[in-house]
């Protein structure tokens, strides 16, 4: 994907400035393969990047204050570094403050700079574009100062801005991804260890997104209320068993010996989780042997999971998975990120994936009359300084 052009507009101008030191920032979007509300359950996550990206160029100012500019959004935004606060109501620039504050709190000395961002990452679609704009803004403050600070170590400190700043109990797998899986790899995490591996994505398989077309905000409350739901489950489960520190020691004998005391809600979404980690752990294993077919059935099943044990779908995303497993060549479909909205993940042969793409878009088209937006995945590279001048 080429640069928009305001962007190296932007950078002529910032370089031609009297402060000198103009940046440019490129990050990716995650794709879950899958793994989905497992990384605050501590469990496992198998998570790429794919090439569409937030853009941002920056070019610093001789006091302490940001201003900020969304293209997408249409704003512009001034704060001062000195005694950041979240504030009322919830937007976007709040991203950018908790950024900012998380960076100063883990001792990086910032400095005033302008910035200007640009996502051609869907909102609300479960592509983690807040997680991209974090990154974005930390990469490009920090390369402002001539700082770093090393991949697993920002993506925590972006993670702390997101829960403190939008008030999302995530979890660490989006920041994880957009610093850590290399260029056609996604990466197994392990999120209580925070161990990574990469594993090839072979180039046969072929991955398709399709945006059902309803926005989900995180900082609603919906997901937090799953999050607090795990918290509940686990302060049951460790009263008979307190090894159980997370939703990641529990073993399915264990969760069917507490059935009653959870009650019905609070064991479906445990019933959700502890599968959850068996089916990335069979999906590594899918990958590794080529089979696109088994693959395929662990996205159905971990639809079904989501759907009926975490209650996380809705009618559109329910219409897409319906449209796309119609479609020939569809080995399976799910929908990808937190839900409650945003996109199908589907599987095919990659040699199909046009075709596929086609039937898939017209297919939903003729159910809802909605034309989707669509993208081949491609796993790019990790988020970086792409020029510094
Ligand atoms: C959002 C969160 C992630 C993760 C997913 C669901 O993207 O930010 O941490 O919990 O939802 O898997």
């Amino acid at each position: 994907m080429n640069m928009p052009a305001r962007f190296s507009e932007a950078l002529n101008d910032f370089s031609a400035g009297t402060a000198g030191g103009a940046v440019l920032v490129k990050v990716p979007a995650r794709v879950n393969i899958i793994g989905e509300h497992s990384d605050y359950n501590n469990g496992f996550v198998l998570p790429m990047s794919t090439a569409i990206f937030t853009w941002a160029t920056a070019s610093p100012r001789d006091d302490r204050k940001i201003e900020v500019t969304s293209h997408n959004i249409g704003e512009t935004c001034l704060f001062e570094l000195d005694g950041i606060q979240p504030g009322q109501p919830f937007s976007w620039v709040e991203y950018v403050k908790g950024v900012a504050a998380e960076l100063e709190g883990f001792g990086i000395v910032l400095r005033g700079a302008d910035i200007l961002i640009e996502s051609d990452i869907p909102l609300g679609a479960g592509l983690s574009s807040s997680a991209s704009l974090e990154l974005a803004v930390a990469k490009t403050l920090l390369a402002v100062v001539g700082e770093s600070v090393a991949g697993p170590e920002l993506a925590k400190l972006c993670q702390k801005a997101e829960q403190n700043y939008a008030g999302v109990r995530c979890g660490i797998m989006d920041q994880y991804t957009l610093n850590c899986a290399e260029e056609g790899h996604a990466i197994l995490l392990d999120c209580r260890s925070l161990e990574v591996f990469q594993i090839p994505m072979p180039p046969e398989f072929g991955f398709i997104l399709t945006d059902c077309g309803v926005k989900h905000r995180l900082p609603d409350g919906r997901f937090n209320s799953r999050a607090d739901e795990c918290e509940a489950a686990v302060e049951i489960l460790a009263r008979n068993a307190p090894d159980i520190e997370s939703l990641r020691d529990l073993r399915t004998d264990v969760l069917e010996v507490n059935r009653t005391a959870l009650g019905d809600v609070l064991y479906r979404r445990c019933r959700h989780v502890v599968s959850e980690n068996e089916r990335v752990k069979s999906a590594v294993q899918a990958i590794e042997d080529g089979e696109l077919q088994k693959l395929g059935a662990l996205f159905d099943a971990c639809h079904t999971s989501l759907r009926d044990d975490y209650e996380v779908s809705c009618d559109e995303l329910e219409a897409l998975v319906k449209a796309a497993n119609a479609s020939n060549g569809v080995f399976g479909a799910r929908m990808v990120g937190a839900g409650f909205g945003g996109c199908v993940l589907s599987v095919c042969r990659s040699d199909r994936v046009s075709e596929v793409a086609t039937e898939i878009r017209a297919n939903y088209a003729t159910v809802t009359g909605q034309e989707p937006w669509q993208h081949i995945v491609e796993p790019a590279k990790p988020a970086r300084v792409i020029t510094q001048s």
